[in-house]
């Protein structure tokens, strides 16, 4: 499987976004990720779809949305409007019926549907909505903000969740290149990560060790 770098503009400098966009895209990102926080599921408010929109203009990558917000089904609509390729919805925040019926909304629409976990989420949480995922995404640290630790717990979640399905497989939270080989062997195809690559001298080198760290 080919490994994809999502570049999650969460520790971009907001006030040249378009710059920080085309830094990494020349660079060979694959996907943008883009994290939307409400202040109630996570303890911060980040960005909605007015931006989404806004940065849809300025780059051809695709747009991974990962909705960090209570209620994401009355939102999903705006996202998609504004130009969102993938979104990502927490088990936490829908119930599983609710789920299923957004992934065949999206996939009505072209745009892929995500399901993620928290670190202290079980996998058994989201085995009856992965028929309606394209990808699951893995979180490694606590949703809220970029810059903390990687949690090595979640590496034994990921391998058993490759051995029952094969859509995408996404790690968010703490990725770098000391991590970035064991989520790969373990079965991840997606790694996001915020500050490791937008915080490098270098973002090309930087992408280029996580995607070929094994
Ligand atoms: C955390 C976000 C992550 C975060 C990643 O709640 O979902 O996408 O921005 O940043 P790093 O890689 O710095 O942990
Ligand atoms: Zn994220």
């Amino acid at each position: 499987m080919s490994i994809k770098i999502a570049p999650s503009i969460l520790s971009a400098d907001f006030s040249c976004l378009d710059r920080e966009i085309r830094r990494v895209e020349l660079a060979g990102a694959d996907l943008l990720h883009i994290d939307v926080m409400d202040g109630h599921f996570v303890p911060n408010i980040t960005i909605g779809p007015v931006v989404v929109r806004h940065i849809r203009k300025t780059t051809r990558l695709p747009l991974d949305v990962h909705l960090m917000i209570e209620e994401p089904q009355n939102f999903i609509d705006d996202f998609v409007r504004a130009g969102s390729n993938m979104i990502t919805m927490h088990i936490e925040t829908i119930s599983g019926s609710k789920f299923k019926a957004q992934s065949a909304k999206l996939r009505k629409k072209g745009v892929r549907a995500g399901v993620s976990l928290n670190p202290a989420t079980p996998l058994n949480r989201i085995k009856s909505v992965l028929s309606y995922a394209d990808f699951v995404l893995v979180m490694s640290v606590n949703p809220g903000f970029s810059g903390q630790e990687f949690i090595p717990s979640v590496i034994p979640k990921i391998k058993q969740l490759r051995a029952i399905f094969d859509g995408g497989i996404s790690v968010d939270g703490g990725v770098n290149d000391k991590v970035a080989g064991r989520l790969i062997k373990a079965g991840a195809n997606i790694l996001a990560a915020g500050s490791y690559i937008f915080g490098a001298d270098n973002v090309k080198v930087a992408m280029e060790r996580i995607r070929n760290a094994r």
